[in-house]
């Protein structure tokens, strides 16, 4: 055998989303990339600002050594504007100090995971959540409980309760939310937090509060996120430049530690040795110099609301059950029927490609990845309808 059989095993209940996309290679093979309507990634289709292209020009070729070793932490100056940009965005005071460069959201949480867990920690997530997080948290030696989430895809605070135990090092809330695009209300970050406290104080060790944040600012209809830091000391955010700048391969995000957070210097530190020892060693260099210049630029949010208000009105319009995603690029509707591997089915035979619920701990929904362009999401709509149909 040539890898582990605990590689072996994962590769074997390999994410739905990578199922679905080399299912859509196929189909695509067959029909034509015109005739599939590929919904199963998040992969933004709307290009990076014109910002960035310059400022890809401005910087590339500039300085001798742009492109050595740096701090493992990242450049300097490249922290203290980040950090400028977070005290104005999150309405907190941090410095560069405790803003580290990673790889991406997801080398992010890798980093932050491997600073914090022991063996056999436990790591908890209410559903639905972002597949990744499983491996992640096993790559740690930690484990995963699940919690449900309420009807309308809130967070359970009480149900997450009675998940907690003396070995629960953290709760991850992913908002928006990949795949419902909930917003979570401040109201229920307060409870969380208050519940957090409680109990951290009851098993006497920090349960840390893992925020993932890189949809924070595709948001519709005026929805705030709520910050996490002036709630609850021992956070840490994550976020990245994949979604908001368009830019998922270029691998470019930071971690920030609560300035607040017991033993927040020492967190920071961990941190900076994870990013080491992991392998990334630090952010990429070049990405590094244009983020700083980017601080607060986004893609137009206008053209993810226009395909999510079109993609609603045709579901709407074919007999859906789902709630209007209030961040994200991505629809969670009930799965017609109550079986969603066998809806997500039906819906290939209409070239419609999409991801069974059960990729993200809930069976019974499936989730549309609207980052498309437009003519996709007109394409879908006579296939969505019969397809609804066909289930009856
Ligand atoms: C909720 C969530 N967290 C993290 C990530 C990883 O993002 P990145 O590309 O910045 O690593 C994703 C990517 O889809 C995501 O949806």
């Amino acid at each position: 055998m040539a890898v582990s059989k605990k590689i072996k095993k994962m590769m074997e209940s390999a994410s739905w989303i990578r199922k679905m996309f080399e299912q859509g290679a196929r189909l695509k093979e067959l029909h034509g990339p015109d005739k599939v309507c590929d919904f199963s990634l998040g992969n933004p289709n709307i290009e990076p600002p014109l910002s960035f292209t310059e400022a890809l020009k401005e910087v590339a070729g500039r300085e001798p050594g742009q492109h050595g070793y740096m701090p493992n932490a990242g450049y300097p100056h490249v922290r203290s504007k980040v950090a400028e940009f977070l005290c104005r965005e999150q309405k907190i005071k941090i410095t560069g100090d405790h803003l580290v460069m990673t790889c991406g959201a997801g080398g992010a949480m890798n980093v932050a995971l491997k600073a914090i867990l022991d063996p056999g920690d436990r790591v908890l997530v209410n559903l639905p959540y972002f597949v990744e997080y499983r491996f992640y948290v096993d790559n740690h030696g930690g484990i995963l409980d699940i919690t449900p989430c309420r009807e309308d895809m809130d967070i359970d605070v009480e149900l997450m309760e009675a998940r907690i135990t003396d070995r629960t090092a953290a709760v991850i809330v992913n908002s928006p939310n990949n795949p419902s695009g909930r917003v979570y209300p401040e109201e229920t970050i307060r409870v969380l937090v208050e519940m957090l406290e409680h109990r951290s104080r009851e098993i006497g060790r920090p349960i840390y509060l893992i925020s993932d944040e890189p949809y924070r600012k595709i948001v519709y209809d005026g929805i705030e996120v709520p910050s996490i830091f002036p709630l609850y000391k021992n956070s840490i955010i994550i976020s990245s430049y994949s979604k908001d700048l368009s830019i998922p391969g270029e691998r470019i995000g930071w971690l920030a530690v609560n300035p607040e957070a017991d033993d927040a210097d020492e967190l920071v530190g961990g941190v900076i040795l994870a990013n080491r020892i992991l392998g990334f060693v630090n952010a990429p260099a070049l990405m590094q110099h244009i983020v700083a210049r980017l601080q607060g630029e986004c893609v137009d949010i206008e053209e993810y609301k226009r395909k999510r208000d079109k993609l609603c009105a045709i579901l709407e319009e074919a007999g859906y059950k789902f709630l209007k995603p209030e961040g994200a690029f991505y629809l969670f509707p009930r799965a017609p029927g109550g079986d969603d591997v066998a809806f997500v089915n039906r819906l290939q035979k209409e070239l419609i490609l999409t991801v069974p619920g059960s990729g993200f701990g809930m069976p019974g929904y499936f989730r549309i990845a609207y980052c498309v362009d437009d003519a996709v999401i007109e394409r879908s709509r006579e296939g969505f309808k019969r397809a609804i149909e066909a289930v009856g």
